[in-house]
Protein backbone atom coordinates (compact mmCIF):
# COMPACT_ATOMS: atom_id res chain seq x y z
CA UNK A 1 0.00 0.00 0.00
CA UNK A 2 1.68 3.20 -0.37
CA UNK A 3 1.48 5.94 1.63
CA UNK A 4 0.28 9.78 2.71
CA UNK A 5 3.31 11.95 2.27
CA UNK A 6 3.50 14.59 6.38
CA UNK A 7 5.20 17.66 6.12
CA UNK A 8 7.16 18.12 9.19
CA UNK A 9 9.58 20.71 7.72
CA UNK A 10 12.23 17.76 5.96
CA UNK A 11 11.65 17.51 2.11
CA UNK A 12 8.63 15.56 1.67
CA UNK A 13 9.81 11.96 -0.16
CA UNK A 14 6.55 10.31 -2.06
CA UNK A 15 6.73 6.82 -3.89
CA UNK A 16 6.15 6.92 -7.79
CA UNK A 17 3.04 5.65 -8.74
CA UNK A 18 3.01 2.42 -9.84
CA UNK A 19 3.71 1.75 -13.65
CA UNK A 20 1.08 0.25 -15.74
CA UNK A 21 2.20 -2.50 -17.61
CA UNK A 22 5.14 -1.96 -19.18
CA UNK A 23 4.91 1.69 -19.32
CA UNK A 24 7.84 4.46 -19.15
CA UNK A 25 7.99 6.10 -16.28
CA UNK A 26 7.21 9.67 -16.17
CA UNK A 27 9.23 10.86 -13.08
CA UNK A 28 6.42 11.93 -10.59
CA UNK A 29 6.27 11.29 -7.19
CA UNK A 30 2.52 10.76 -5.59
CA UNK A 31 1.17 10.77 -1.92
CA UNK A 32 -0.04 7.29 -2.92
CA UNK A 33 1.20 4.53 -5.44
CA UNK A 34 -1.91 3.28 -6.63
CA UNK A 35 -4.12 6.58 -6.69
CA UNK A 36 -4.97 7.47 -10.33
CA UNK A 37 -2.85 9.56 -11.69
CA UNK A 38 -3.27 11.51 -15.17
CA UNK A 39 0.14 9.70 -16.57
CA UNK A 40 -1.55 6.08 -16.43
CA UNK A 41 -4.54 7.19 -17.03
CA UNK A 42 -4.11 9.04 -20.11
CA UNK A 43 -1.01 6.70 -21.03
CA UNK A 44 0.48 9.56 -21.49
CA UNK A 45 4.94 8.07 -21.84
CA UNK A 46 3.90 5.01 -23.64
CA UNK A 47 1.76 7.55 -25.99
CA UNK A 48 4.93 9.30 -26.48
CA UNK A 49 7.43 6.26 -27.30
CA UNK A 50 5.02 5.68 -30.48
CA UNK A 51 6.73 8.00 -32.90
CA UNK A 52 9.63 6.36 -34.14
CA UNK A 53 10.97 8.47 -37.38
CA UNK A 54 13.49 6.75 -39.80
CA UNK A 55 14.92 10.55 -39.77
CA UNK A 56 14.53 10.38 -43.82
CA UNK A 57 13.25 13.92 -43.50
CA UNK A 58 13.11 16.13 -40.68
CA UNK A 59 9.47 16.62 -40.74
CA UNK A 60 8.68 12.99 -39.68
CA UNK A 61 7.31 13.04 -36.06
CA UNK A 62 5.25 16.06 -37.23
CA UNK A 63 3.71 13.79 -40.19
CA UNK A 64 3.30 11.26 -37.59
CA UNK A 65 1.79 13.37 -35.00
CA UNK A 66 -0.71 14.51 -36.82
CA UNK A 67 -1.80 11.42 -38.99
CA UNK A 68 -2.28 9.93 -34.70
CA UNK A 69 -4.34 12.79 -33.98
CA UNK A 70 -6.54 12.02 -36.75
CA UNK A 71 -6.35 8.30 -36.00
CA UNK A 72 -7.12 8.79 -32.55
CA UNK A 73 -10.35 11.34 -33.82
CA UNK A 74 -11.38 8.33 -36.01
CA UNK A 75 -11.59 6.00 -33.15
CA UNK A 76 -13.98 8.37 -31.09
CA UNK A 77 -15.81 9.05 -34.02
CA UNK A 78 -16.98 5.54 -34.59
CA UNK A 79 -17.17 4.81 -31.16
CA UNK A 80 -20.40 7.63 -31.48
CA UNK A 81 -21.47 6.74 -34.56
CA UNK A 82 -21.98 3.12 -33.37
CA UNK A 83 -23.88 4.11 -30.27
CA UNK A 84 -25.89 6.63 -32.12
CA UNK A 85 -26.95 4.48 -34.19
CA UNK A 86 -27.47 1.33 -32.11
CA UNK A 87 -29.08 3.89 -29.53
CA UNK A 88 -31.89 4.45 -32.69
CA UNK A 89 -32.14 0.88 -33.29
CA UNK A 90 -33.41 -0.25 -30.34
CA UNK A 91 -35.96 2.65 -30.30
CA UNK A 92 -33.98 4.66 -27.85
CA UNK A 93 -35.22 8.47 -28.72
CA UNK A 94 -37.00 9.72 -25.59
CA UNK A 95 -33.30 10.35 -24.67
CA UNK A 96 -31.19 13.31 -25.41
CA UNK A 97 -28.22 10.85 -25.85
CA UNK A 98 -28.53 9.98 -29.91
CA UNK A 99 -28.26 14.14 -30.75
CA UNK A 100 -25.79 14.41 -28.20
CA UNK A 101 -23.16 12.17 -29.97
CA UNK A 102 -24.30 13.15 -33.24
CA UNK A 103 -23.49 16.20 -31.86
CA UNK A 104 -20.49 15.83 -30.95
CA UNK A 105 -20.16 14.22 -34.13
CA UNK A 106 -20.74 17.31 -36.04
CA UNK A 107 -18.00 19.38 -33.61
CA UNK A 108 -15.08 16.63 -34.16
CA UNK A 109 -15.11 16.85 -38.45
CA UNK A 110 -15.26 20.76 -37.56
CA UNK A 111 -12.15 20.02 -35.28
CA UNK A 112 -10.57 18.06 -37.87
CA UNK A 113 -11.09 20.33 -41.25
CA UNK A 114 -8.85 22.65 -39.41
CA UNK A 115 -6.42 20.20 -38.04
CA UNK A 116 -6.17 18.76 -41.55
CA UNK A 117 -5.69 22.29 -42.49
CA UNK A 118 -2.83 22.91 -40.21
CA UNK A 119 -1.25 19.50 -40.96
CA UNK A 120 -2.00 20.88 -44.88
CA UNK A 121 0.29 24.24 -44.04
CA UNK A 122 3.12 22.86 -41.98
CA UNK A 123 3.93 19.46 -43.74
CA UNK A 124 2.70 19.59 -47.15
CA UNK A 125 3.43 23.64 -47.88
CA UNK A 126 5.70 24.58 -45.71
CA UNK A 127 8.25 22.06 -45.09
CA UNK A 128 7.52 19.82 -48.32
CA UNK A 129 7.22 16.92 -46.64
CA UNK A 130 6.30 13.65 -48.39
CA UNK A 131 6.90 9.78 -47.78
CA UNK A 132 6.42 6.90 -49.69
CA UNK A 133 3.96 4.26 -47.79
CA UNK A 134 2.99 0.60 -48.33
CA UNK A 135 -0.87 0.12 -49.33
CA UNK A 136 -2.64 -3.08 -49.97
CA UNK A 137 -3.84 -3.52 -53.23
CA UNK A 138 -7.57 -1.96 -53.42
CA UNK A 139 -7.57 -0.86 -49.45
CA UNK A 140 -7.70 2.67 -47.75
CA UNK A 141 -4.69 4.10 -46.22
CA UNK A 142 -6.27 4.13 -42.98
CA UNK A 143 -9.18 1.24 -42.08
CA UNK A 144 -10.63 3.72 -39.30
CA UNK A 145 -11.27 6.28 -42.09
CA UNK A 146 -12.68 3.54 -44.37
CA UNK A 147 -15.13 2.03 -40.95
CA UNK A 148 -16.15 6.02 -40.28
CA UNK A 149 -17.33 6.46 -44.12
CA UNK A 150 -19.17 3.18 -43.73
CA UNK A 151 -20.83 4.51 -40.53
CA UNK A 152 -21.77 7.71 -42.40
CA UNK A 153 -23.52 6.41 -45.42
CA UNK A 154 -25.38 3.68 -42.76
CA UNK A 155 -26.15 6.86 -41.01
CA UNK A 156 -27.55 9.12 -44.18
CA UNK A 157 -29.45 5.88 -45.34
CA UNK A 158 -30.88 6.26 -41.76
CA UNK A 159 -31.88 9.93 -42.65
CA UNK A 160 -33.56 9.35 -45.84
CA UNK A 161 -35.77 6.61 -44.40
CA UNK A 162 -36.84 8.67 -41.54
CA UNK A 163 -37.25 11.72 -44.22
CA UNK A 164 -39.24 9.63 -46.34
CA UNK A 165 -41.77 7.73 -43.51
CA UNK A 166 -40.12 4.72 -44.02
CA UNK A 167 -39.72 3.91 -40.05
CA UNK A 168 -43.14 5.40 -39.19
CA UNK A 169 -44.08 6.68 -36.55
CA UNK A 170 -41.63 9.89 -37.09
CA UNK A 171 -41.62 11.05 -33.84
CA UNK A 172 -41.08 14.45 -32.96
CA UNK A 173 -38.63 13.27 -30.03
CA UNK A 174 -36.50 12.43 -33.55
CA UNK A 175 -35.79 16.22 -34.71
CA UNK A 176 -32.92 16.76 -32.29
CA UNK A 177 -31.27 13.60 -33.82
CA UNK A 178 -32.16 14.42 -38.03
CA UNK A 179 -30.64 17.64 -37.14
CA UNK A 180 -27.46 17.31 -35.67
CA UNK A 181 -27.64 14.12 -38.37
CA UNK A 182 -28.28 16.65 -41.19
CA UNK A 183 -25.57 18.63 -39.98
CA UNK A 184 -22.51 15.84 -39.54
CA UNK A 185 -23.62 14.70 -42.91
CA UNK A 186 -23.04 18.48 -44.62
CA UNK A 187 -19.92 19.11 -42.75
CA UNK A 188 -18.48 15.18 -43.17
CA UNK A 189 -18.97 15.82 -47.33
CA UNK A 190 -17.17 18.93 -47.03
CA UNK A 191 -13.92 17.69 -44.76
CA UNK A 192 -13.46 14.20 -46.83
CA UNK A 193 -12.11 15.82 -49.82
CA UNK A 194 -9.60 17.78 -47.91
CA UNK A 195 -8.43 15.19 -45.62
CA UNK A 196 -8.14 12.92 -48.69
CA UNK A 197 -5.78 16.07 -50.68
CA UNK A 198 -3.87 15.84 -47.50
CA UNK A 199 -2.90 12.21 -47.75
CA UNK A 200 -2.21 12.80 -51.67
CA UNK A 201 0.25 15.75 -50.80
CA UNK A 202 1.83 13.78 -48.18
CA UNK A 203 1.83 10.13 -48.61
CA UNK A 204 3.37 8.71 -52.11
CA UNK A 205 1.67 4.91 -52.15
CA UNK A 206 3.60 2.24 -52.33
CA UNK A 207 3.35 -1.21 -54.12
CA UNK A 208 2.45 -4.02 -51.67
CA UNK A 209 6.13 -5.45 -52.40
CA UNK A 210 7.26 -2.48 -51.43
CA UNK A 211 9.98 -2.23 -48.76
CA UNK A 212 8.13 1.24 -47.57
CA UNK A 213 6.85 1.50 -44.23
CA UNK A 214 3.11 -0.24 -44.13
CA UNK A 215 0.35 3.05 -43.13
CA UNK A 216 -0.81 1.01 -40.04
CA UNK A 217 3.36 0.82 -38.65
CA UNK A 218 4.36 4.26 -39.79
CA UNK A 219 1.64 5.55 -37.17
CA UNK A 220 1.53 2.21 -34.81
CA UNK A 221 -1.85 2.28 -35.32
CA UNK A 222 -2.58 -0.84 -33.54
CA UNK A 223 -0.35 0.34 -30.32
CA UNK A 224 -1.91 3.30 -30.40
CA UNK A 225 -5.57 2.30 -30.53
CA UNK A 226 -4.67 0.26 -27.31
CA UNK A 227 -4.18 3.16 -24.88
CA UNK A 228 -7.68 4.13 -24.18
CA UNK A 229 -8.75 1.32 -21.28
CA UNK A 230 -9.18 4.01 -18.48
CA UNK A 231 -6.50 3.05 -15.84
CA UNK A 232 -7.56 3.80 -12.93
CA UNK A 233 -7.18 2.91 -9.05
CA UNK A 234 -9.21 0.10 -8.09
CA UNK A 235 -12.33 0.52 -5.66
CA UNK A 236 -11.20 1.82 -2.03
CA UNK A 237 -13.17 2.52 1.02
CA UNK A 238 -14.31 6.19 0.77
CA UNK A 239 -11.24 8.24 2.44
CA UNK A 240 -9.03 5.46 2.02
CA UNK A 241 -6.13 5.11 -0.31
CA UNK A 242 -6.66 2.51 -2.79
CA UNK A 243 -4.39 -0.60 -2.27
CA UNK A 244 -4.43 -1.96 -6.89
CA UNK A 245 -4.64 -0.60 -9.96
CA UNK A 246 -7.87 -1.28 -11.59
CA UNK A 247 -7.38 -4.00 -14.95
CA UNK A 248 -7.95 -1.84 -17.97
CA UNK A 249 -12.23 -1.73 -18.81
CA UNK A 250 -14.78 -0.91 -20.91
CA UNK A 251 -14.87 2.81 -21.31
CA UNK A 252 -18.21 4.41 -22.62
CA UNK A 253 -18.49 6.89 -25.69
CA UNK A 254 -17.87 10.17 -23.36
CA UNK A 255 -14.95 8.78 -21.38
CA UNK A 256 -13.67 7.29 -24.38
CA UNK A 257 -13.63 11.19 -25.81
CA UNK A 258 -12.16 12.20 -22.67
CA UNK A 259 -9.43 10.34 -22.95
CA UNK A 260 -8.52 10.96 -26.52
CA UNK A 261 -8.46 14.67 -26.00
CA UNK A 262 -5.92 14.41 -23.19
CA UNK A 263 -4.03 12.16 -25.75
CA UNK A 264 -4.26 14.32 -28.73
CA UNK A 265 -3.30 17.59 -26.47
CA UNK A 266 0.01 15.40 -25.78
CA UNK A 267 0.27 14.25 -29.15
CA UNK A 268 0.21 18.40 -29.85
CA UNK A 269 2.32 19.52 -26.90
CA UNK A 270 5.46 16.97 -28.12
CA UNK A 271 4.89 18.70 -31.71
CA UNK A 272 5.00 22.20 -29.74
CA UNK A 273 8.20 21.17 -28.15
CA UNK A 274 10.16 19.51 -31.03
CA UNK A 275 9.69 23.02 -32.88
CA UNK A 276 10.22 25.60 -29.92
CA UNK A 277 13.94 23.31 -29.08
CA UNK A 278 14.49 23.85 -32.84
CA UNK A 279 13.65 27.47 -32.93
CA UNK A 280 15.88 27.80 -29.74
CA UNK A 281 19.04 25.66 -31.38
CA UNK A 282 18.14 28.18 -35.02
CA UNK A 283 18.79 31.59 -32.78
CA UNK A 284 21.28 30.52 -30.07
CA UNK A 285 23.99 29.47 -32.83
CA UNK A 286 26.78 32.14 -33.97
CA UNK A 287 24.94 32.54 -37.36
CA UNK A 288 21.42 32.46 -36.19
CA UNK A 289 19.01 31.14 -38.88
CA UNK A 290 16.07 33.87 -38.02
CA UNK A 291 13.83 33.53 -41.16
CA UNK A 292 13.75 29.45 -40.45
CA UNK A 293 12.81 30.21 -36.78
CA UNK A 294 10.27 32.15 -37.41
CA UNK A 295 8.76 29.56 -40.09
CA UNK A 296 8.86 27.13 -36.91
CA UNK A 297 7.68 29.26 -34.57
CA UNK A 298 4.74 30.23 -37.10
CA UNK A 299 4.10 26.01 -36.72
CA UNK A 300 3.77 26.34 -33.11
CA UNK A 301 0.98 29.31 -33.71
CA UNK A 302 -0.84 27.25 -35.67
CA UNK A 303 -1.21 24.37 -33.63
CA UNK A 304 -1.90 26.87 -30.64
CA UNK A 305 -4.93 28.27 -32.69
CA UNK A 306 -6.25 24.55 -32.71
CA UNK A 307 -5.43 24.25 -29.45
CA UNK A 308 -7.85 26.95 -28.96
CA UNK A 309 -10.70 25.41 -30.53
CA UNK A 310 -10.02 21.66 -29.22
CA UNK A 311 -9.91 22.70 -25.56
CA UNK A 312 -14.38 22.89 -26.15
CA UNK A 313 -14.44 19.20 -27.20
CA UNK A 314 -15.17 18.22 -23.60
CA UNK A 315 -18.05 20.21 -23.49
CA UNK A 316 -19.46 17.51 -25.84
CA UNK A 317 -20.71 15.82 -22.82
CA UNK A 318 -23.40 17.11 -20.67
CA UNK A 319 -21.85 17.91 -16.97
CA UNK A 320 -23.53 14.98 -15.59
CA UNK A 321 -22.47 12.83 -17.51
CA UNK A 322 -19.26 13.49 -16.98
CA UNK A 323 -19.20 13.27 -13.09
CA UNK A 324 -20.08 9.80 -13.62
CA UNK A 325 -16.86 8.49 -14.81
CA UNK A 326 -15.20 11.35 -12.12
CA UNK A 327 -16.24 10.19 -9.50
CA UNK A 328 -17.78 6.55 -9.33
CA UNK A 329 -19.25 4.88 -6.43
CA UNK A 330 -20.52 1.63 -5.01
CA UNK A 331 -21.58 0.50 -1.98
CA UNK A 332 -20.19 -3.12 -0.52
CA UNK A 333 -21.68 -4.58 2.74
CA UNK A 334 -22.76 -0.87 3.77
CA UNK A 335 -19.47 0.80 3.15
CA UNK A 336 -19.62 3.58 0.31
CA UNK A 337 -16.41 2.45 -2.22
CA UNK A 338 -14.98 4.73 -4.68
CA UNK A 339 -13.31 4.74 -7.93
CA UNK A 340 -12.70 7.26 -10.06
CA UNK A 341 -10.41 10.26 -12.18
CA UNK A 342 -9.42 11.82 -8.17
CA UNK A 343 -6.86 12.95 -7.73
CA UNK A 344 -5.50 12.68 -11.65
CA UNK A 345 -5.94 15.83 -13.50
CA UNK A 346 -4.67 17.98 -16.51
CA UNK A 347 -2.61 19.61 -13.96
CA UNK A 348 -0.31 16.64 -13.91
CA UNK A 349 0.66 16.94 -17.79
CA UNK A 350 4.27 16.70 -17.60
CA UNK A 351 4.95 18.25 -21.50
CA UNK A 352 2.94 21.46 -20.90
CA UNK A 353 5.30 22.26 -17.62
CA UNK A 354 8.01 21.37 -20.07
CA UNK A 355 6.64 24.07 -22.61
CA UNK A 356 5.69 26.76 -19.57
CA UNK A 357 9.53 26.38 -19.05
CA UNK A 358 10.71 26.54 -22.23
CA UNK A 359 8.74 29.68 -23.30
CA UNK A 360 9.84 31.56 -20.34
CA UNK A 361 8.54 30.99 -17.01
CA UNK A 362 12.08 29.35 -15.59
CA UNK A 363 12.77 32.18 -13.45
CA UNK A 364 9.20 32.65 -12.29
CA UNK A 365 9.58 32.75 -8.31
CA UNK A 366 5.42 31.79 -7.83
CA UNK A 367 5.71 28.53 -10.83
CA UNK A 368 9.05 27.33 -8.93
CA UNK A 369 7.09 26.96 -5.74
CA UNK A 370 4.09 25.54 -7.63
CA UNK A 371 6.58 22.77 -9.62
CA UNK A 372 8.42 21.96 -6.20
CA UNK A 373 4.80 21.17 -4.29
CA UNK A 374 2.89 21.59 -1.79
CA UNK A 375 2.03 19.52 1.30
CA UNK A 376 -1.85 19.87 0.43
CA UNK A 377 -1.38 18.42 -2.96
CA UNK A 378 -1.01 14.47 -3.72
CA UNK A 379 1.82 14.96 -5.99
CA UNK A 380 5.00 16.39 -6.92
CA UNK A 381 5.22 17.91 -10.11
CA UNK A 382 8.69 18.59 -11.11
CA UNK A 383 10.60 15.81 -13.25
CA UNK A 384 14.37 15.52 -14.33
CA UNK A 385 12.94 16.44 -17.44
CA UNK A 386 11.71 19.60 -16.26
CA UNK A 387 14.89 20.02 -14.53
CA UNK A 388 16.81 19.77 -17.26
CA UNK A 389 14.77 21.79 -19.11
CA UNK A 390 15.35 24.69 -16.34
CA UNK A 391 18.99 24.14 -17.02
CA UNK A 392 18.50 25.59 -20.48
CA UNK A 393 17.90 28.84 -22.61
CA UNK A 394 14.42 29.56 -22.68
CA UNK A 395 12.86 31.35 -26.12
CA UNK A 396 13.20 34.64 -24.38
CA UNK A 397 16.92 34.52 -23.22
CA UNK A 398 17.37 32.89 -26.84
CA UNK A 399 15.30 36.15 -28.13
CA UNK A 400 17.16 38.42 -25.77
CA UNK A 401 21.04 37.07 -26.38
CA UNK A 402 20.19 37.52 -30.16
CA UNK A 403 19.27 41.31 -30.03
CA UNK A 404 22.59 41.79 -28.02
CA UNK A 405 24.58 39.76 -30.62
CA UNK A 406 22.80 42.24 -33.69
CA UNK A 407 23.93 44.99 -31.60
CA UNK A 408 20.44 46.24 -30.73
CA UNK A 409 20.28 48.01 -27.45
CA UNK A 410 16.64 48.78 -27.51
CA UNK A 411 14.22 46.74 -28.81
CA UNK A 412 11.61 49.34 -29.97
CA UNK A 413 14.75 49.89 -32.86
CA UNK A 414 13.76 46.87 -34.33
CA UNK A 415 10.27 48.03 -35.58
CA UNK A 416 9.38 50.63 -38.69
CA UNK A 417 6.46 51.61 -40.69
CA UNK A 418 6.05 49.26 -43.71
CA UNK A 419 7.07 51.29 -46.41
CA UNK A 420 10.44 52.19 -44.39
CA UNK A 421 13.59 50.41 -44.98
CA UNK A 422 14.17 47.67 -42.03
CA UNK A 423 17.62 46.48 -41.47
CA UNK A 424 16.08 44.46 -38.46
CA UNK A 425 12.96 43.29 -40.45
CA UNK A 426 13.90 39.77 -39.72
CA UNK A 427 14.23 40.51 -35.96
CA UNK A 428 10.61 42.53 -35.96
CA UNK A 429 8.85 39.30 -37.86
CA UNK A 430 10.29 37.31 -35.67
CA UNK A 431 9.01 39.29 -32.93
CA UNK A 432 5.11 39.53 -34.39
CA UNK A 433 4.97 35.68 -33.93
CA UNK A 434 6.46 35.78 -30.44
CA UNK A 435 4.08 37.86 -29.22
CA UNK A 436 1.38 35.75 -30.94
CA UNK A 437 2.63 32.85 -29.18
CA UNK A 438 2.76 34.68 -25.79
CA UNK A 439 -0.94 35.61 -26.94
CA UNK A 440 -2.24 32.39 -27.74
CA UNK A 441 -0.88 30.24 -24.68
CA UNK A 442 -2.09 32.81 -22.69
CA UNK A 443 -5.86 32.30 -24.56
CA UNK A 444 -5.14 28.37 -24.32
CA UNK A 445 -5.54 28.78 -20.39
CA UNK A 446 -8.84 31.91 -20.58
CA UNK A 447 -11.10 28.67 -22.57
CA UNK A 448 -9.71 25.84 -20.84
CA UNK A 449 -11.09 28.03 -17.49
CA UNK A 450 -14.29 29.19 -19.29
CA UNK A 451 -15.19 25.19 -20.59
CA UNK A 452 -13.74 23.90 -17.00
CA UNK A 453 -16.78 26.31 -15.55
CA UNK A 454 -18.94 25.19 -17.94
CA UNK A 455 -18.58 21.56 -16.82
CA UNK A 456 -18.23 21.26 -13.45
CA UNK A 457 -19.07 24.95 -11.63
CA UNK A 458 -16.92 25.93 -9.09
CA UNK A 459 -16.18 22.47 -7.68
CA UNK A 460 -12.85 21.57 -6.37
CA UNK A 461 -10.69 20.33 -9.43
CA UNK A 462 -9.79 16.85 -9.43
CA UNK A 463 -5.98 17.94 -8.58
CA UNK A 464 -7.03 20.18 -5.79
CA UNK A 465 -6.60 23.59 -7.40
CA UNK A 466 -9.57 24.29 -8.69
CA UNK A 467 -11.20 27.05 -10.46
CA UNK A 468 -10.02 29.55 -9.11
CA UNK A 469 -6.62 28.86 -9.47
CA UNK A 470 -7.30 28.71 -13.41
CA UNK A 471 -8.23 31.68 -13.55
CA UNK A 472 -5.68 33.02 -11.70
CA UNK A 473 -2.89 31.42 -14.20
CA UNK A 474 -5.55 32.58 -17.05
CA UNK A 475 -4.88 36.12 -15.65
CA UNK A 476 -8.32 36.68 -15.24
CA UNK A 477 -8.25 38.68 -11.95
CA UNK A 478 -6.33 37.34 -8.24
CA UNK A 479 -8.87 34.79 -6.04
CA UNK A 480 -7.51 34.07 -3.32
CA UNK A 481 -10.20 32.30 -2.28
CA UNK A 482 -9.02 28.19 -0.84
CA UNK A 483 -5.53 29.22 -2.34
CA UNK A 484 -3.62 25.98 -2.10
CA UNK A 485 0.29 28.03 -2.37
CA UNK A 486 0.49 31.33 -0.22
CA UNK A 487 1.55 32.68 -3.26
CA UNK A 488 -0.65 33.88 -5.65
CA UNK A 489 -0.15 31.63 -8.99
CA UNK A 490 -0.36 34.62 -11.87
CA UNK A 491 1.69 33.33 -14.72
CA UNK A 492 3.55 37.06 -16.26
CA UNK A 493 3.63 36.77 -20.05
CA UNK A 494 6.53 35.46 -21.99
CA UNK A 495 7.71 38.69 -23.94
CA UNK A 496 6.93 41.44 -21.32
CA UNK A 497 9.61 43.37 -22.97
CA UNK A 498 7.78 42.98 -26.63
CA UNK A 499 4.07 44.17 -24.67
CA UNK A 500 5.66 46.82 -23.77
CA UNK A 501 7.30 48.11 -26.94
CA UNK A 502 4.08 48.25 -28.52
CA UNK A 503 2.65 50.86 -25.76
CA UNK A 504 6.51 52.86 -26.18
CA UNK A 505 5.96 52.68 -30.07
CA UNK A 506 5.61 55.82 -32.30
CA UNK A 507 5.87 57.69 -28.87
CA UNK A 508 8.60 60.08 -29.56
C1 LIG B 1 -13.98 18.20 -18.53
C2 LIG B 1 -12.78 18.60 -18.88
C3 LIG B 1 -11.79 19.26 -17.95
C4 LIG B 1 -11.98 19.72 -16.68
C5 LIG B 1 -13.25 19.72 -15.84
C6 LIG B 1 -10.71 20.24 -16.25
C7 LIG B 1 -10.49 20.80 -15.00
C8 LIG B 1 -9.29 21.31 -14.58
C9 LIG B 1 -9.06 21.89 -13.28
C10 LIG B 1 -10.11 22.08 -12.20
C11 LIG B 1 -7.75 22.24 -13.22
C12 LIG B 1 -7.01 22.87 -12.03
C13 LIG B 1 -6.29 21.77 -11.33
C14 LIG B 1 -7.24 20.89 -10.57
O1 LIG B 1 -7.78 21.30 -9.55
O2 LIG B 1 -7.47 19.75 -11.04
C15 LIG B 1 -7.16 21.91 -14.48
C16 LIG B 1 -5.85 22.15 -14.83
C17 LIG B 1 -5.31 21.86 -16.05
N1 LIG B 1 -5.90 21.13 -17.06
FE1 LIG B 1 -7.85 20.69 -17.19
N2 LIG B 1 -9.80 20.12 -17.26
C18 LIG B 1 -10.42 19.50 -18.32
C19 LIG B 1 -9.84 19.17 -19.54
C20 LIG B 1 -8.52 19.34 -19.85
C21 LIG B 1 -7.90 18.95 -21.07
C22 LIG B 1 -8.60 18.28 -22.26
C23 LIG B 1 -6.61 19.28 -21.00
C24 LIG B 1 -5.59 19.05 -22.06
C25 LIG B 1 -4.38 18.60 -21.80
C26 LIG B 1 -6.39 19.90 -19.70
C27 LIG B 1 -5.17 20.37 -19.24
C28 LIG B 1 -5.00 21.03 -18.06
C29 LIG B 1 -3.77 21.71 -17.69
C30 LIG B 1 -2.51 21.80 -18.54
C31 LIG B 1 -3.97 22.25 -16.44
C32 LIG B 1 -2.99 23.14 -15.69
C33 LIG B 1 -3.29 24.59 -16.11
C34 LIG B 1 -2.41 25.62 -15.45
O3 LIG B 1 -1.56 25.28 -14.64
O4 LIG B 1 -2.59 26.82 -15.78
N3 LIG B 1 -7.57 19.92 -19.04
N4 LIG B 1 -8.12 21.34 -15.29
Amino acid sequence: MGHRAVANGAPLIMPRPALWKDDPDCGHEVACEFQTHYCTYIRVPRLLTLQRPRADHPAETLAILALQACELWFAVLISDLRAALADLAAGETQTHEPAKLLRRCSSLIKLLDHQTDVAGSILARDAGFRIALRTSAGSALSPQFAELALLTRRLKKRLKDEGEGMNPPASLSLQPFVEAGNEYLSRFSAWRPRYLRLLKETIAPAGPRSRAPAYADFVALPELLSLQNGVKADWSPKGEPPTAIAPAECVSPDELMFIVVHQAFELWFKAILGELDSVIGLLTVATADVLTATRRLGRVVKIQKLLVEQIHIPATMLPLDFLRFRGETKVVDGVTNVRGLSPSSGTESYQFREIEIVAGLKGDAAHAEFLQGSPRLDIRLLTPAQKRRLAQPSLPEAFKHLLERRGVKDVVEIFTAADRHNPHADLAELADVLLEFDEFFRLWRVHHATMVQTMIGEKSGTGFLGPEYLRETAGMGLQGKGRVFPTPQVRPRFFESLWAARTRLGRY
